[in-house]
């Protein structure tokens, strides 16, 4: 057996804690897996008393994690700090300079500076492995780039933030607000220290950042993803489209198309028959349309500590075993630059949900308004609470929920300006993306 790899983790939280005990568990396995014992000998983390529930008497202990990334008393460097400046870069940057192998979770990091870092790990022939970055336990990285490399991958696609799904779950099934779900989310762990990354969709940008350049062998550019989080989402849509035969996620996709890449992150609506549609709570999905392998879809755990571990473990054992990986499937300076397709180019159809002032006039000037763009309705779904016979009020409102066939997002928009312009309209239109298997 050749020698020990010395692990040094910076940041003991949910996932830098559960790596410690992962290791642990899994020793035997993994040195006979890797052909050499993995010990962690190093840490760093803010609060030395905390109780994490392992035993770090044994280690070294760092309070600055930059220091720790380039001590020689570790052979690997493990950042779990988290956030796309400040430590976790300056320690990474550290690590990957001295030609130190590098395992991070820290998609916010990879989004923001993936491309420097990828180049410097690259002059300076340090690993820089990050599957732990992308929906938790599942394997995504490793499948883009080494699965599937003999294929043309057209769309990547899937629920990247377990927090959101989670939520949007909660709120359909057991009928609880927003706000109580993502308090669940944040005491199971699920959460970013900041959620407005989840809600926002920010989390799921930065992921879908990684994948797309992973799928398409572009610069990783998440500036260029259109981003919407659910904040916007009632139970009023849920149960909207649960009538049409949809449900409620948030996606990020990323697709190939004639006119060129569209990276976007909204909340969608897919078919209830879609797999993606059975996937609840903190659960995972990346779908892979790709031209020999047609559709593969990947479903797991998206966060929480053992899970993101288990990505984690992964990398350190590649790295052990000596598996080098070029980061982002191919050398920074062949990927590709071409800009991405602007959101108001994106064609598909359209759920659109209309606060609609009870007038005689107020639905035929809506439809008008359609027709006049050329816009056809698949489906149109007026309710009035029951028992109500006529309207008291012309300030009365009524729900009208229409749903499109394909159309552009610039036609939409249009369209909805002009009715809210019409005036029969008393709230801002609520629209939803659909996006078909
Ligand atoms: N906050 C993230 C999520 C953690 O909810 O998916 C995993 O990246």
């Amino acid at each position: 057996m050749s020698q020990t790899l010395r692990v040094g983790i910076a940041g003991l939280g949910t996932v830098g804690s559960s790596v410690v005990r992962l290791l642990d568990r899994q020793s035997k396995a993994l040195a006979s897996r890797t052909g050499r014992e993995i010990k962690v000998t190093a840490v760093s983390a803010r609060d030395r008393n905390r109780d994490r529930g392992i035993d770090t008497s044994s280690f070294k202990w760092f309070d600055d994690p930059v220091a720790l990334a380039k001590s020689p008393d570790i052979d690997l460097f493990v950042e779990l700090v988290g956030g796309a400046e400040g430590p976790a870069r300056e320690a990474v940057e550290a690590a990957l300079a001295a030609g130190k192998p590098v395992v991070t979770a820290n998609k916010a990091l990879l989004a923001k500076h993936g491309m420097q870092l990828a180049a410097l790990a690259e002059r300076t022939h340090a690993a820089l492995a990050f599957e732990a970055s992308v929906a938790g336990g599942i394997p995504i990285v490793k499948t883009l780039r080494e699965g599937l490399a003999g294929n043309q991958i057209d769309r990547v696609y899937g629920i990247l933030n377990g927090t959101c799904n989670y939520i949007l779950s909660r709120m359909e099934l057991e009928k609880l607000s927003f706000d109580e779900c993502l308090k669940e989310a944040q005491t199971l762990g699920y959460a970013e220290a900041d959620p407005t990354f989840d809600i926002g969709g920010f989390d799921t940008a930065h992921k879908l950042a990684i994948l797309s350049s992973l799928a398409f062998g572009t610069a990783v550019d998440a500036d260029a993803i259109h981003v919407e989080g659910i904040e916007s989402i009632t139970l009023a849509d849920l149960e909207a489209a649960a009538e049409l035969g949809y449900r409620i996620k948030l996606l990020g996709v990323a697709q190939r198309t004639a006119k060129g890449i569209e990276q976007r992150v909204h909340p969608t609506m897919v078919p209830l028959s879609s797999s993606i549609a059975e996937v609840m709570g903190v659960t995972n999905a990346v779908t892979i349309d790709a031209d020999a392998v047609k559709e593969l879809t990947l479903v797991g755990p998206g966060a929480g500590g053992e899970a993101t571990a288990s990505a984690v473990v992964a990398d350190i054992a590649d790295i052990a075993k000596g598996v080098r990986s070029t980061p982002l499937g191919l050398p920074v300076a062949s990927l590709d630059h071409s800009p991405r397709l602007p959101m108001q180019r994106h064609e598909g159809g359209y759920y659109i949900r209309l606060s609609v002032f009870d007038r005689p006039g107020a639905a035929a000037a809506i439809a008008m308004r359609m027709a006049e763009r050329q816009i056809s309705l698949e489906s149109i779904m007026q309710r009035t609470r029951p028992g109500r016979r006529s309207p008291v009020t012309a300030l009365d409102r009524v729900p009208v929920v229409l749903l499109t066939y394909a159309t552009s997002e610039s036609t939409i928009r249009e369209v909805l300006e002009a009715v809210v312009k019409d005036g029969y309209i008393a709230e801002k239109p609520q629209v939803i993306r659909i996006e078909r298997e």
